[in-house]
């Protein structure tokens, strides 16, 4: 299955993508990667975790970005 973590280059949404491929499902992170830390992005992408960069209050930003369909969205708030 695939989820979308969005905010997944930040403190709380990497952990749960990392943990989330740890247990065999395709991640994806989606984030503006205005508050984003290098750590996170260096962890996620050691664990092949692909960041598609976007704004997830812009459902434009979404849909251009072809990940408008994941089989799952983790969003936290
Ligand atoms: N080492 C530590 O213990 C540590 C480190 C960092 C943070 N914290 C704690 O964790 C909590 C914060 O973590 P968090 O994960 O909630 O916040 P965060 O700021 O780390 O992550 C939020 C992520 O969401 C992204 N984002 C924000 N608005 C967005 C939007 N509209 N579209 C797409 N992406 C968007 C940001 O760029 C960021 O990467 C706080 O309690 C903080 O004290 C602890």
């Amino acid at each position: 299955m695939n989820v979308l973590v969005t905010g997944g280059a930040g403190f709380i949404g990497h952990n749960i993508a990392l943990h989330l491929k740890r247990l065999g499902y395709g991640v994806t992170a989606f984030d503006s990667l205005k508050r984003a830390t290098e750590f996170a992005c260096r962890r996620l992408a050691s664990c092949s975790i692909p960041i598609i960069k976007g704004d997830v209050l812009n459902s434009r930003s979404i849909k251009k970005r072809r990940c408008s369909y994941p089989r799952s969205c983790l969003h936290k708030r």
